[in-house]
């Protein structure tokens, strides 16, 4: 199993370009399964969780090339052999569950795995099933599948109330009422960027999709769908951890392609705490205004609110800012996985339940330390490169599930990081 060597290095300063949303192309991959023409996803980024999706997507028939280095996916869905989303491939990745919508509204029937647990909190799927049930869906949980059927051979339009906010429900739900007989009407869906740009996407390939970025989206069915070449949106994530790169060791970076309206309210704490940030003709440039960062308190929620996938990353910085902050982590009831790690670098944090309080200190100090989860194994680079002395992440597998050539793009600004393979 690799490992990542980071040695503090002092400020960093540079240009570091973001690639496409994962979580975007996690969704607009199973698009495929909606029509029998080609869909063409450009700004793809190159990630190991792209290539579980690919190699689920190629069990049931779809093809999917990956151009010009990984950048570009065409995508074909003519072909379709198979309806049953196997565990092997599904216990990877949780968001496989994104075939069922797609596959159930196309051709009336899928039998999916169940996503197994994750280490990050239960994370259920019942919401999925619900909406898929409100659209009149036969479902039938055994052996940890769902054997899926719509009865008739279609789906019909439904009014879905979600009971909160899910973004893979609301993609899934989305996703299977474009070819839903009638109208659709999804209430309290996520308005997530990803969502968005999945409607954009559906959009262009024929379907009939109004309020999508706001909690209400109308979907109006249609017999069938066409092809696409549609651009992947900027991942916002990967944007906020590298403009968390000059907030925790000063400098100043230039996120190429960033875009304030991806990440205001985390770019909002960001400010608060110390760390300007500006938008560019080209992107985000980020820079530490004076002297170490303030604390500031932060609460996770669903888009707009400041994402869960920045958390771990936020908590690295607040380990180093003057003062004591509070992190409320609303979304997922056990993602404070990176806290002991960052405690064996000389943090100062308590966790009680979904609430860390962290006390700043002035240098975190290198340490042995073990990525628990995708989000957790860049928080503890973060760290790493504002620590004195070394720092070996190992599991590294975590980070390239969501984390494209990271030492290429940290090295551009002065890092020191270095992979070692195992
Ligand atoms: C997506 C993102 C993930 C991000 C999360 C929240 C992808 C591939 N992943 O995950 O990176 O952290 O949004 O922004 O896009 N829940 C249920 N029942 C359900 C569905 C969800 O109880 O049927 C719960 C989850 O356990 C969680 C909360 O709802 O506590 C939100 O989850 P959800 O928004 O669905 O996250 P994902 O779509 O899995």
């Amino acid at each position: 199993m690799d490992s990542i060597l980071v040695r503090g290095n002092g400020a960093l300063s540079g240009a570091i370009p973001i690639a496409g949303a994962k979580n975007a192309c996690l969704t607009l991959m199973p698009a495929t399964l909606l029509s029998d023409e080609p869909l063409t996803l450009t700004n793809a980024p190159r990630l190991s969780d792209i290539r579980t999706m690919t190699q689920l997507l190629q069990s049931l028939g779809a093809e999917v090339a990956s151009l010009q280095d990984g950048l570009v996916l065409a995508l074909s869905s003519h072909s379709i052999t198979n309806f049953k989303a196997d565990y092997d491939i599904v216990r990877k990745m949780r968001a496989s569950i994104l075939v069922l919508g797609p596959m159930l509204a196309r051709y009336g029937h899928a039998v999916v795995s169940l996503p197994g647990g994750c280490a990050i909190g239960a994370r259920p799927v019942d919401l999925h099933l619900k909406a898929l049930e409100a659209m009149g869906a036969d479902l039938d949980l055994r052996d940890g599948y769902v054997h899926a059927k719509a009865p008739g051979g279609r789906l019909k339009g439904a009014v879905v109330e979600f009971p909160f906010v899910s973004v893979g429900a609301t993609e899934n739900a989305l996703m299977a009422a474009t070819l839903a007989r009638g109208t659709t009407e999804l209430r309290n869906a996520a308005r997530e960027p990803e969502i968005v740009d999945l409607a954009r996407c559906l959009k262009k390939m024929g379907a009939k999709i109004e309020g999508e970025g706001t909690s209400t989206i109308t979907i109006e069915g249609t017999d069938r769908l066409g092809g696409a070449t549609h651009q992947v949106v900027t991942d916002r994530i990967e944007l906020g951890t590298y403009m968390l790169v000059p907030a925790i060791c000063g400098g100043e970076v230039e996120c190429i392609g960033g875009t304030l309206d991806l990440v205001a309210s985390f770019a909002e704490k960001l400010d608060a705490a110390g760390v300007s940030v500006t938008q560019t003709n080209r992107g985000l440039k980020v820079a530490r205004k004076n002297g170490r960062v303030r604390a500031v308190d932060v609460m996770t929620e669903p888009f707009p609110g400041f994402p869960t996938d920045l958390q771990a990353q936020m908590m690295a910085l607040l380990c180093t800012a003057e003062g004591t902050s509070v992190l409320e982590e609303k979304i997922f009831e056990n993602r404070f996985m990176h806290a002991p790690e960052l405690i064996r670098m000389g943090a100062k944090i308590d966790v009680h339940g979904g609430t860390a309080t962290v006390t700043g200190v002035e240098r975190l100090k290198g340490a042995p330390v073990m990525a628990t989860d995708l989000r957790a194994s860049v928080s503890l680079i973060l760290a790493g490169l504002a620590a004195e002395g070394e720092t070996v992440v190992s599991r590294v597998y975590h980070l390239d599930r969501g984390y494209e050539r990271v030492e290429e793009k940290l090295r551009a600004c002065g890092a020191h990081i270095e992979r070692i393979s195992a």
